[in-house]
């Protein structure tokens, strides 16, 4: 029998990477995401055997439908991905745009870790998606990077808890990936994050599927760049200094905040 995975945010970027790869090594795949023509294509481009389950996963009777499925179907494999950015400084940020984000960022991602971990068994594995910036820090975009430090922890406390199940948990922590998040987080278009630091999807999803196959760390960063990047600015900078750095990187400065209709939360 087919091994059975499933993938959210699957329509782009990072989480439609991981929907290829883990077709094209046997598994079947239900890709979650809002845009419903979209992932009817994709499974229609995979072929036999996917799913497309349509979801906006920062509503919560939506999510409850996404854990009833994953109860349901026990999937081997669950790669929580989806996640947006919000740039703009807290206060000036619409409070329904950050907490549209947190639903999706956080909330969801921990029903859907329960739905699966309640049922899994030895052999299973769970991706939460999260991002250097769990690390780092990032002023501009400070709510953003701290539901990723939460997703970070999150699955670092899991990859304890699971292991003796024979399940591995980890968090996967890409650097800045060539996707459609910065746009859809409100970036211009002229302020782009460097070319030289950034990752394509697949070369994230490589590290990622290597993670899945040896089922060893609990907290995988997806590049040398990033590393190096965050060994510097973790170790050997006072706290001060880093979030001056990150600060002065920022994807938003006071008064620039986007306008809530901007924003694809
Ligand atoms: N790109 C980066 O630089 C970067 C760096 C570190 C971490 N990450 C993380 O990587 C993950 C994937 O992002 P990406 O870079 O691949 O961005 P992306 O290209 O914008 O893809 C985001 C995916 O999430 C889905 N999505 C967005 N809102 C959703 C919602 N409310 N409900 C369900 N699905 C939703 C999108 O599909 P629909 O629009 O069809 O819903 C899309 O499939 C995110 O968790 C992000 O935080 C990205």
């Amino acid at each position: 029998m087919s091994k059975t995975a499933l993938v959210t945010g699957a329509s782009g970027g990072i989480g439609l990477e991981f929907a290829e790869r883990l077709a094209k090594e046997g598994y079947q795949v239900t890709l979650v995401a809002r845009n419903k023509a979209r992932l009817d294509e994709i499974v229609a481009r995979l072929g036999q055997g996917h799913r497309a389950l349509p979801a906006d996963l920062s509503v919560a009777a939506d999510t409850h439908r996404v854990a009833e499925d994953v109860k349901k179907n026990r999937y081997d494999v669950l790669i929580n991905n989806a996640g947006v950015g919000v740039y703009g400084f807290f206060s000036e940020t619409p409070l329904e745009t950050t907490a549209a984000m947190t639903r999706l960022n956080i909330d969801s991602l921990v029903e859907l870790s329960h739905a699966y971990l309640s049922g899994a068994k030895s052999g299973d594995a769970l991706i939460n998606v999260a991002s250097t910036l769990a690390l780092l820090g990032f002023p501009g975009a400070s709510t953003y990077a701290a539901t990723k430090a939460f997703v970070m922890a999150f699955s670092e406390g899991l990859w304890f808890e699971n292991k003796h199940r024979g399940i591995y948990v980890a968090g996967l922590l890409p650097g800045v990936t060539k996707t459609n998040f910065h746009a859809a987080a409100g970036g211009s278009a002229t302020e782009k994050p460097p070319e030289a630091l950034s990752q394509t999807s697949a070369e994230v999803v490589d590290v990622g599927m290597k993670a899945l196959k040896s089922r060893s760390s609990p907290t995988v960063l997806t590049s040398f760049t990033n590393k190096a990047m965050v060994f510097l600015q973790t170790r050997l900078m006072p706290n001060k200094v880093r979030v001056n750095i990150m600060g002065g990187q920022g994807p938003a400065k006071p008064g620039k905040a986007q306008p809530a209709a901007q924003l694809k939360t």
